[in-house]
Parts: structure tokens; C-alpha cells; sequence
């Protein structure tokens, strides 16, 4: 039977963490839920993962690093496989009863008209309905609207008839996931973890676990909707940040100016944080986590967060902006977009990561297909298919016969490209470039015709 860890003092819980004798499940085992599970199982606490995907947990079970461009991890997997401290499974009836501690790393989409979907959340809280009784923890990993925990979650896990109670059968609390895809080694070693729960002592008891799994410093909140509101602050920060610099990046490609030049002085300035301009904000977490913010404020009487929505729109318009860069470079060599073949380097969210939620490239490319150009990509991450399209072999492949090229993530193979090489290779020598990566100058020199995001006065 599970143990219930509320009715334990520090010592005797220390000494369960001592002999590694806490059992630990986490519900979804996705690109936080993995890295999560391999930090417990590492530490050497028998973990379990749990996931609906099972292609995924065979992969897991098999010795098979599903994470590749998930850098330190793969090491850690080999190492927790052969010990046999990580087991997958789909089946969640079956291990939830044997867990100490369940971590939700779940996945909290928007839907098609940017409200939140819970759907995960809503299926897996029906089943620990059933499956919790002595008192478990439930920590929420995933990102959530502030109040969804105690209004929602903790409601649906009780069960329409209140089978389960709060506090007794079951406790609640979260440790929102802060770690950028990529980087979630790196961000795992040293970034602070905010703890919050329903009641203190169990924010201290997940303090003492995490601390022994991760040891960095944790923050304790005085409740989960303040935690889940510190996570969702620091992303929306970002995003109505891009949208300021986006802004700026048009007004100086008029004003002949360029927007790096510009960051780059101002962030000498001590108190000024710089954030750059790019085709738009995507990937699982800035965008969703702006609407989250706006959907919880839609529950309140007043229109708050008026710069939460205009950020959302400035950045949604980004592929626009740069179909229209690429439209003014292509009429300044008579050529028209429709027909014209255009090479689309990087399609990923953000650079070096294979990702393409919500990327932008996915709308720049939808754009540019409607307009009847013909799309050819290259993606060091995605070497066989990505949006149903077959990707090109090399970065040479997808220029050649192309008429402009648009380079949209900064991945490091892009970085120091042979400018030279890249413009004889084109049919027609176009550079867009969305990164801040070319420099202006070199783009010319090397024969392009170039147009880059914020960079006016070339
Ligand atoms: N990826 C990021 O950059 C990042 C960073 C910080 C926080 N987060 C947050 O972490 C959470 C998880 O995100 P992610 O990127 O790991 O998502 P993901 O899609 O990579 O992983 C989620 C996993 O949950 C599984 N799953 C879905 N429904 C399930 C169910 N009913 N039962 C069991 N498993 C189920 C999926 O199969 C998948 O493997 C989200 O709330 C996200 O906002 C993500």
C-alpha cells in the first residue's frame, strides 16, 4: 500500500529519501514528463512512467532514448534502464496504487479558438478518482491557469459524489515546470522550483523530496494559484516583451534603423532586459501561456491583460510580416511569388530542438502555399518529414533551383553559413532573414538581394 507521507514528521520521511524506499509515478512521460521521471529514477527511487502513448513507452522499456536532441539525459537513461529504476507503462490503474508520489507532466494545449484544453487532466483526474486512497501526493507539473487546482482539478479527482476527500484521501500541490526545451539539463541544475500545495505541510514535504532529487533552492508559495501564477508571469513577461521588440523591429525597418544595434547599446543600460524580434512566438509554452492568463481573466467582471491580447495579436502577425519582406524582395528582382520556389530554412519553434508547435514557420509556409509558391525546407531536426512535406537532404538541396530563401530558426547549424556558396547555388538570390543571425552587409556583399527582420538602414 502507498504510504502516506501527511502523517509522517521530517525525520522519519528523510529516512524513506535516505534508503530510496519512496515509490514515484509521473503521469505522461513527454519532453518535461521524461526528464523528470529519469531525475527520481536517477536519484534512485523506483519510478514509474505512465503514459497513453504506447509507442512511447515501449521505446522506454526497450533501452530506446526517445529525447535525442535532449541533451545529458541519454546517459542517465542508459544508466536507469540497466538498473531497471524507470518502467514504463500504460496502464494506469495498475500503477498509480503502488505510488507514493504522482507527478502530472501533462500536456495543457489551447484549442482551436486559443482556450485552454484540459482534456489530460480531466481523463487522468477521473482515473486517480478511482485509483488514490492513503493519502498520496499528486504533484501538478504541467502548466495551469492560476485556480484551476483548487477549482477545477482537486473538484474532479474528489469525484461528483465526493468519494475522495482532499486533505485526507489524496493531497495536492504543484512545482509548475520551469525548464526550456534543449536545456532542461542545464535549467534542471540550477534553476529555483516553486512549491505550493492546499495545505503547508505537504509544501514541505515535496520541498524535502525535490531537494533531494534536484538540490537546487526552492521557493515556497503560500498556495498552488500562486505558484502556477509566478510561472505564467514569467512566460507572458516574454511574450508581451517580443511583441514590444516585433513593433519596434517594423516601425525601424521604416525609420531606417537596426533593431539589434539598437538592443545591443540599450543593454548596457543596467535595467533593461533585452528581448529580440522573430517570425512570431510559438512552441508549447508562451503562446498557450498568454491565453491561459487571458482565459482566467475572462472568468473576472473588467478587460484585463489588454496588453496580454495585443502582444498575442502582434506576434500572430509575424508570418505576414515576413511574407511581406519576401514579397518586397522578390519584386525588386521582377520576380513574382506566385510560381516562385522558396526555400524555407528552420522550421523549428526555437533553434537546435526539434519542435514544431505552434511554430510560425507552419504559418508561413500556409501563407506561402496559398499564394501558390512552391515550398522547399531544410531542417537539421526534421530529416525526413515535417507538416506532410519532405524535407531536403541538405541546406544546398533546398536552394538549389530556389528563387528566395527565408531563414526562420536560428538552429547552430545555420550559424557561419558560406554566404557565398548559399547565393551561387540560388536561382535567384534572395535572403530573409528572420533570425538577426546574416549580417546585413555580408547578406549584400556575398550577391544577395536581403531583407531581415528589424533591420533597417542596411
Ligand atoms: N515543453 C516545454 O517547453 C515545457 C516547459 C515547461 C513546462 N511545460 C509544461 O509541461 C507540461 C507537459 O508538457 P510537455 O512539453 O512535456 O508535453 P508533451 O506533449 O511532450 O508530453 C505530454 C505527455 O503526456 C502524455 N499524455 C497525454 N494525455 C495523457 C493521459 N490522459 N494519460 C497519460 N499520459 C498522457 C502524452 O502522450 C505525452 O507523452 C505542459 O503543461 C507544458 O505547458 C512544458
Amino acid at each position: 500500500m502507498a504510504k502516506n507521507l501527511s502523517l509522517l514528521d521530517n525525520t522519519q520521511i528523510e529516512a524513506y529519501l535516505t534508503s530510496n524506499s519512496l515509490k514515484i509515478g509521473v503521469i505522461g512521460i513527454g519532453r518535461i514528463g521524461l526528464p523528470t521521471a529519469l531525475c527520481f529514477a536517477n536519484s534512485g527511487f523506483e519510478t514509474i512512467g505512465i503514459d497513453i502513448n504506447a509507442e512511447l513507452v515501449t521505446m522506454v522499456n526497450s533501452g530506446d532514448y526517445p529525447l535525442k536532441d535532449e541533451p545529458e539525459f541519454d546517459e542517465i537513461f542508459e544508466n536507469v534502464h540497466s538498473q531497471k529504476k524507470l518502467v514504463a507503462t500504460t496502464d494506469i490503474s495498475k500503477a498509480v496504487p503502488k505510488c507514493d508520489i504522482i507527478l502530472l507532466s501533462l500536456p495543457t494545449p489551447i484549442d482551436d479558438k486559443n482556450i485552454p484544453d484540459y482534456t489530460a487532466f480531466s481523463h487522468v483526474g477521473k482515473s486517480l478518482n478511482k485509483l488514490l486512497s492513503n493519502g498520496q501526493i499528486v504533484i501538478v507539473e504541467s502548466t495551469v491557469e492560476p485556480g484551476f487546482i483548487e477549482n477545477e482539478l482537486l473538484h474532479i479527482i474528489e469525484g461528483s459524489n465526493h468519494t475522495l476527500k482532499s486533505g485526507i484521501d489524496f493531497h495536492l500541490a504543484v512545482c509548475p515546470e520551469t525548464a526550456n526545451p534543449g536545456e532542461i539539463m542545464k535549467d534542471f541544475k540550477k534553476l529555483p522550483r516553486l512549491v505550493g500545495s492546499i495545505d503547508e505541510k505537504i509544501s514541505s514535504i515535496v520541498s524535502q523530496i525535490y531537494t533531494r532529487v534536484f538540490g537546487v533552492e526552492l521557493i515556497l508559495m503560500p498556495d498552488c494559484k500562486t505558484a502556477n501564477a509566478v510561472k505564467l508571469t514569467t512566460n507572458v513577461f516574454r511574450d508581451v516583451n517580443i511583441a514590444f521588440v516585433n513593433e519596434l523591429a517594423i516601425l525601424f525597418e521604416k525609420l531606417g534603423i537596426d533593431t539589434y544595434t539598437v538592443i545591443e547599446a540599450a543593454k548596457r543600460k543596467y535595467n533593461f532586459q533585452p528581448h529580440f524580434p522573430g517570425p512570431g512566438v510559438g512552441g508549447p509554452c508562451l503562446p498557450v501561456n498568454s491565453y491561459q492568463y487571458i482565459n482566467s481573466s475572462k472568468k473576472i467582471d473588467g478587460d484585463f491583460l489588454k496588453i496580454v491580447r495585443q502582444a498575442r495579436k502582434i506576434n500572430e502577425n509575424m508570418p505576414n510580416h515576413v511574407v511581406n519582406l519576401l514579397s518586397s524582395a522578390l519584386s525588386e528582382s521582377d520576380t513574382p511569388l506566385n510560381n516562385s520556389t522558396i526555400a524555407i530554412l528552420g522550421v523549428s519553434y526555437k533553434p537546435n530542438i526539434h519542435d514544431v508547435q505552434i511554430a510560425p514557420s507552419e504559418k508561413i509556409i500556409k501563407i506561402l502555399t496559398e499564394k501558390n509558391a512552391k515550398i522547399k525546407i531544410f531542417d537539421p531536426y526534421f530529416t525526413s518529414k515535417v507538416f506532410g512535406l519532405t524535407t531536403e537532404k541538405s541546406i544546398y538541396d533546398a536552394l538549389s533551383e530556389s528563387d528566395a530563401a527565408i531563414l526562420i530558426t536560428g538552429h547552430k547549424e545555420f550559424q557561419n553559413l558560406d554566404l557565398k556558396k548559399c547565393s551561387q547555388t540560388m536561382k535567384n538570390s534572395i535572403l530573409i532573414d528572420c533570425t538577426g543571425q546574416v549580417r546585413p552587409l555580408d547578406a549584400k556583399e556575398n550577391g544577395f538581394i536581403f531583407r531581415g527582420i528589424g533591420r533597417g538602414g542596411l
